[in-house]
């Protein structure tokens, strides 16, 4: 019957663990006619066996078993099932062994004999606080850090503003500012609004102001007409018309010429042009973003950048914060770098090793991301070992911050700070490894399941 099975879909799996088969058999029936779905163990190994094929909800488990002692099994058991809450039934007499129990981290206990209403109430409310268990994790989850946009990585509170605004702004058309000084990942930005788009099917056009003569630069944007200027042998496009249908990423805005920083603002105003030469007005559907190392107020107060421009642009910024500012997203980012050198150049190598971190951790990045993505690069080609130590560093980063950091690590840090932040580098490895399963975390690290659980509350995961 339909209707019977969406109740027990709904109701949970339980495992009842009872070495007395009348009793085992009993508790099962009496679950299974009310909609429970139940599996049983006859002893510990079996119980351990019956966790680890199947997502069971609740535990039912008596404390007076053969074989493994009581305690050992609710241990195995928490371990083992990480995500059950468990329920142990004891005689009377042997409460202080549950209550035992009860804080390593049961749900609750019932005593025998068992009153049938009572496990009744007691399993509904096991499942509900599993159920709130889960709704609260995938909550945290979801409220709590991401460790990367796309290919973006980084963990850091000033990264989570980051992709929050990537996500409010890319379904939008609003002209985007992005901010930040070199290296810190700009044109990954750009490209994540507009790959997050409903343009994204649309072309992703770049022009680099920088690197374009003042003279040229207005045909660049525009096209130009046959004829417009000596050389102009044919009538071409410019960058605004072949970005039709997408989005236009105007890299390092702040060199626009003024000349040309007019047409722009036409532009942003009227979304329409005409070719250098050319009277025809040309209409695109254009999205802009553009990004600028400089403090582009600054260039307008200097009177270098046109002020209803840099509005018109400002409309919605986001500021890509230095990496020094974020030291935290250092150990993430070099991680990433190492695997996808190792992979590029065909060599195993298993990581940095904690002395290295450190070493990454207090360099002061000017280059900011590019920088250490250069200099992991360099090290992996470098080195012959399976982990990347801190000498293969040294030479690159200058010899007094190299000698400062190697007697001590961090200057600004105490041990204890620089022993934390190791502990929380290797429990975000570990779990990246496990591909988040906390158990098999917890065994890569050599602690147990509840350390884990502890030191990832700590940390703040
Ligand atoms: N958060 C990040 N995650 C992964 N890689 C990053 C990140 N930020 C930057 N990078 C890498 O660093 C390099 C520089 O990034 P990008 O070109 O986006 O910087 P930019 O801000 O545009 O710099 P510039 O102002 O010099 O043009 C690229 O190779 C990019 O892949
Ligand atoms: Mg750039």
């Amino acid at each position: 019957m339909p209707d019977r099975k969406a109740t027990r879909a709904k109701r949970g799996l339980i495992l009842i663990v009872e070495d007395e088969a009348n009793l085992r058999q009993g508790i099962a029936d009496y679950l299974t006619r009310r909609g429970y779905d139940v599996q049983t163990a006859a002893d510990g190994a079996e119980a351990l066996a019956r966790v680890a094929a199947s997502a069971v909800d609740v535990i039912l488990t008596d404390m007076q078993m053969k074989g493994l002692s009581n305690l050992d099994l609710v241990d195995a058991l928490i371990e083992k099932a990480p995500q059950a809450q468990i329920l142990v039934m004891t005689a009377f007499g042997t409460v202080k062994q549950a209550v035992e129990a009860m804080k390593r981290g049961i749900y609750d206990y019932l005593t025998k004999p068992l009153n049938m209403d009572e496990l009744l109430v007691y399993m509904d409310k096991a499942l509900e606080q599993k159920r709130l268990h889960e709704e609260l994790s995938s909550l945290r989850e979801a409220l709590q850090t991401r460790h990367a946009f796309g290919n973006i990585i980084g963990k850091s509170s000033g990264m989570q503003e980051v992709y929050h605004k990537i996500e409010k702004v890319a379904g939008t058309t609003a002209t985007v500012l992005i901010l930040g000084e070199s290296g810190t990942g700009k044109q990954m930005v750009a490209q994540a609004i507009h790959y997050n788009s409903p343009r994204s099917d649309g072309p992703f056009v770049t022009l680099t102001c920088a690197s374009i003569p003042d003279s040229l630069l207005a045909s660049e944007f525009f096209g130009y007409e046959k004829g417009a200027f000596t050389g102009a042998a044919t009538a071409r496009a410019g960058k605004f018309e072949t970005a039709h249908g997408g989005t236009l990423f105007i890299d390092e805005v702040s060199e626009v010429e003024p000349g040309v920083q007019v047409s722009l603002l036409r532009f942003l105003q009227e979304r329409q042009f005409e070719r250098v030469g050319g009277n025809r007005t040309i209409q695109a559907d254009v999205r802009v973003i553009a990004a600028c190392n400089k403090d582009l107020m600054e260039e307008v107060k200097q009177g270098n950048f046109r002020e209803d421009l840099y509005y018109r642009l400002n409309v919605f910024p986001i500021c890509l914060p230095p990496l020094r500012e974020r030291r935290d997203d250092i150990p993430l980012l070099a991680d990433h770098f190492v695997r996808k050198y190792a992979k590029q150049n065909d060599k195993t190598i298993e990581g940095l090793t904690t002395q290295a971190i450190l070493l990454l951790m207090n360099h002061d990045w000017a280059g900011n991301v590019r920088e250490l993505e250069h200099l992991i690069e360099r090290a992996v080609i470098m080195s012959d070992g399976d982990w990347i130590r801190s000498a293969e560093f040294l030479p690159h980063l200058s010899e007094h911050e190299a000698l400062q950091k190697e007697a001590g690590f961090g200057d600004n840090l105490s041990l204890t700070e620089n022993f934390e932040q190791v502990e929380k580098y290797l429990i975000a490895r570990a779990l990246d490894e496990a591909k988040g399963n906390r158990t098999q975390a917890a065994s890569l690290l050599g602690i147990t399941y509840r350390a884990l659980r502890y030191k990832m509350n700590k940390h703040g995961f």
